[in-house]
């Protein structure tokens, strides 16, 4: 029986040598692996096989047969070699499969523009902490404990107890507490702004989110004057919503500025205010420990919330933290 294998080796082997087409081959096939070759008869009676022969006989037909299978399908490539792709589950005339490409957040995309209007005008970019010392938040920025202005600011206090050093911990309500930090460990000549997050202890409406972006602006240098106040943030506007765009400027008051003034721009027949500015208050260098009487500096806070609300005109800012795909898709 073992001979009988062997042979059959043989024979298939120099069968298969002249098989010069599909046809011959799947004759081939039949002859050595169809249910009535010779192996599969043989592998089909083991049981009646003597016991001592009958472990190795399996073991040899079986390996035989995945051999001789294996040689067909080589075979086979070789003669036609579409057709073992045909038999396989690969279908190349279905449709790919979509790549779907993600977006940045709409309010990712206005800050970046910001942040491209301001690099072109010599602006650099910094940030600072979110969790913010009340020194920094309020403080430094002209705004003494008790003072009635710190009720423009609904806080969010971390640990609202002093600690033995006197302060008290908060999630900083503005960005503003970074002109601050930057003033401490920088000398002018000062250009940054200051993109970053803000929390405030308030109900969310249309217009109100207790969560959202603010960039802070800062420029300390020799005799700046109002006047690049107002040119820079022109530029700015210009940049961000066409060449033609109408600003305004109109009184405001924010402690650590003097004099404050807010600025709108002309928006489809409106006047929209879209961030608060100023020059920046004596008492707000002195704190800093910038003490050159020539000195002089201009700041800005705008929400980029706001600004891309203006922009692609929607009306309701608690969509843009909703996570709804169908909001997201349409930037
Ligand atoms: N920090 C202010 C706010 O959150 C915005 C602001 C106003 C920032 C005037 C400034 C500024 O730097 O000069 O309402």
């Amino acid at each position: 029986m073992l001979e009988k294998l062997k042979k059959l080796e043989k024979q298939a082997n120099l069968g298969l040598k002249s098989c010069n087409s599909v046809p011959d081959l799947e004759e081939w096939k039949i002859k050595f692996l169809g249910r009535k070759s010779e192996l599969s008869l043989i592998l089909k009676d083991i049981k009646n096989i003597d016991v001592s022969l009958k472990k190795e006989v399996g073991m040899l037909g079986n390996k035989l047969r995945i051999e001789l299978e294996a040689l067909y399908n080589d075979h086979l490539e070789r003669l036609e070699p579409s057709k073992k792709e045909q038999n396989s589950s690969l279908d190349h005339f279905l449709p790919g499969r979509e790549v779907k490409v993600g977006k940045l957040h709409p309010v990712t995309q206005t800050l970046r523009e910001i942040k491209k209007a301001f690099s072109s005008l010599g602006f650099q970019v910094a940030e600072g902490p979110e969790i913010e010392w009340d020194k920094y938040n309020f403080d430094m920025l002209n705004i003494p404990e008790d003072h009635p202005a710190r009720d423009m600011w609904d806080t969010m206090w971390i640990d609202e107890k002093m600690n033995s050093n006197g302060e008290k911990m908060l999630l900083r309500t503005h960005t503003s507490p970074v002109q601050a930090r930057i003033m401490e460990s920088q000398d002018p000549p000062i250009r940054v702004i200051v993109p970053g997050k803000c929390y405030r202890y308030e109900a969310t409406d249309a217009t109100h989110e207790w969560h959202f972006y603010q960039v802070e602006g800062l420029a300390v240098d020799k005799n700046l004057t109002f006047a690049d106040l107002k040119g820079t943030l022109y530029e700015f506007a210009k940049k961000i919503f066409g060449n033609d765009t109408k600003i305004r400027f109109r009184c405001d008051y924010f402690p650590f500025v003097e004099p404050g003034v807010d600025m709108s721009i002309f928006w489809e027949g409106k006047w929209l205010e879209i961030l608060g500015a100023g020059m920046v208050h004596p008492k707000v260098f002195e704190k800093a420990g910038y003490t050159d009487p020539n000195i002089s500096g201009f700041a800005f806070g705008m929400g980029p919330e706001r600004i891309a609300m203006i922009k692609h005109n929607i009306d309701d800012i608690r969509l843009f933290y909703s996570n709804d795909l169908r909001f997201l898709n349409q930037f």
